[in-house]
């Protein structure tokens, strides 16, 4: 007799967790998950704003969080070591990467995007493309135990639906420049949620192998020319890969390899 088992599927896990805050608006969701870490909150605590007066990006940016657009933190306690806390926003990444992608494809059918406004790239560290301009951030922070294990981690994930930026330091976009008519943050939201609930399982189960993989498949500039800010220079490479921890691989014309593990990159 052939025993079937029967395993719970991974998204199951986080997907159950998941408790909801909603705010009409607020400073920062990644501010107000971070006080909600400090109170104990759980794994899976989720604040969705509808506007934020003090967006956050990288680097200490502001960031633009008009009605219409996604802002949303995700609070997670992980049982792993703070090194591998940078690979959940990887996993982030190519969860944003799902949820646009079938929303564009959707758009697609409808005839309300052409196909060359539907291509979706993934960008070192965290920044997510739409056809080579910003539509979406990652901000992650974490704190960590004094044995070196994480505390509690907030990814940070905005996405521009609605409204875009003209006046910030790189070319930017949203849904509906592109055509997308009428999709709600709720929408984007609950297959954001679902998406990365399917993706941290398995990163749970079988490492950041599979994430790296898809995020290296829809990765902007791969095996192309690029440019990095380091903190007292700038060195430019062809784009190799990332390692194991996520690190960017630039491969140098004296044929070294450099290891870049934060900073923004440049195409050429
Ligand atoms: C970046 O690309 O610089 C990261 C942008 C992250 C923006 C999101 S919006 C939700 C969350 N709250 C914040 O204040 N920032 C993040």
């Amino acid at each position: 007799m052939t025993v079937h088992r029967m395993m719970t599927p991974p998204s199951r896990t986080l997907a159950r967790c998941y408790d909801l805050t909603v705010l009409g608006e607020v400073g920062s969701t990644s501010d107000e998950a971070k006080r909600l870490a400090a109170t104990g909150a759980p794994h899976g605590a989720v604040v969705w704003a509808k506007r934020q007066t003090g967006g956050r990006g990288r680097y200490g940016r502001q960031w633009d969080s008009p009605e219409g657009n996604l802002h949303v933190s995700l609070l997670l306690r992980p049982e792993a070591n703070a090194a591998t806390a940078t690979q959940l926003s990887f996993v982030a990444a190519t969860a944003v990467h799902k949820t646009l992608s079938a929303i564009l494809s959707d758009a697609l059918v409808q005839g309300e995007v052409s196909s060359k406004d539907v291509n979706i790239t993934l960008k070192w560290p965290n920044d997510i493309l739409l056809n080579g301009k910003k539509i979406g951030g990652i901000l992650l922070e974490s704190a960590t135990h004094a044995d070196g294990k994480l505390d509690w981690l907030v990814l940070g994930i905005g996405v521009n639906i609605a409204h875009f930026p003209d006046d910030c330091p790189f070319p930017a976009t949203s849904l509906d420049a592109v055509g997308v008519k009428g999709i709600s943050a709720k929408i984007v939201l609950s297959r954001l949620l679902h998406h990365f609930a399917v993706d941290y399982g398995i990163w749970e189960h079988d490492g950041f192998a599979p994430a790296r993989a898809q995020w290296l498949h829809h990765a902007a500039y791969l095996g192309k020319e690029i440019s990095s800010n380091l903190e007292n220079e700038e060195i430019s490479g062809v784009f190799e890969g990332l390692d194991a921890d996520g690190a960017l691989l630039l491969a140098r014309k004296d044929g070294t390899t450099r290891r870049i593990t934060s900073g923004e990159v440049f195409g050429k």
